[in-house]
């Protein structure tokens, strides 16, 4: 995948006196403050992990400062781009903006770090598996479908580390979707995708999860 379609932030003062791109990075900013400190409280759980959530869906409302016009799909019609937002100096917060037009799919995989994605528009399933197995052998693994969530504007999806889930872009609308992460993706070298058929159990391409555009 390319570069095409980096973002071109307005430079056009609001009525504060600040561009568009200044008041996206303060807002990003507080927010990611806002979820350091819950984390700090209570730790990374799947209750602090819905807060989290709800703090995204709230930086989810600023539609003029996160657009499709701002972070564009591929002009190709097909693939994705993923925009970084924020990334914490010691790479152990990251917020990505995801951009993916319909068809966009990915094998059943795990982050091996906390995560949430939260909707700015467009919907994506989720699918959330189960492991059947013992877990004893490295390289395999059965998996069952657990549940499917179809994350949309409201609706986010929260998971920890050995979580493992596919996403699936349907419809005829691309997706804007925050991806926040427990540590920077290029970081993540463990990372594993699974084979539903044979249950094979093999590194996740670790360059695929790299920002590509902004
Ligand atoms: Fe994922």
């Amino acid at each position: 995948m390319t570069s095409q379609g980096t973002p071109t932030p307005a430079s056009t003062p609001n009525a504060e006196g600040n561009t568009l791109s200044q008041s996206r990075d303060s807002l990003v900013q507080s927010t990611i403050e806002r979820i350091r400190q819950i984390h700090r409280d209570d730790g990374i759980t799947r209750e602090s992990l819905a807060s989290t959530a709800k703090i995204l869906e709230e930086l989810a409302e600023n539609k003029a400062l996160f657009s499709l016009e701002l972070y564009p799909p591929p002009a190709s019609g097909e693939g994705s781009h993923r925009f970084e937002l924020y990334t914490q100096p010691d790479q152990s917060y990251a917020l990505y903006l995801n951009v993916q037009h319909p068809g966009k799919n990915s094998v059943p995989h795990d982050h091996k770090t906390w995560a949430v994605i939260t909707a700015v528009q467009g919907q994506e399933i989720n699918r959330i598996y189960r492991r059947t197995d013992d877990g004893a052998d490295p390289q395999y693994a059965k998996l069952e479908l657990e549940r499917e969530v179809l994350v949309e504007v409201g609706t986010s999806v929260a998971y920890l580390g050995d979580d493992i889930h596919s996403i699936h872009v349907q419809g005829n609308q691309p997706t804007l979707h925050f991806h926040l992460y427990g540590r920077a993706l290029e970081t993540l070298t463990e990372r594993v995708a699974f084979d539903l058929e044979t249950g094979a159990v093999r590194p996740y391409n670790q360059s695929f999860w790299k920002p590509n555009a902004g």
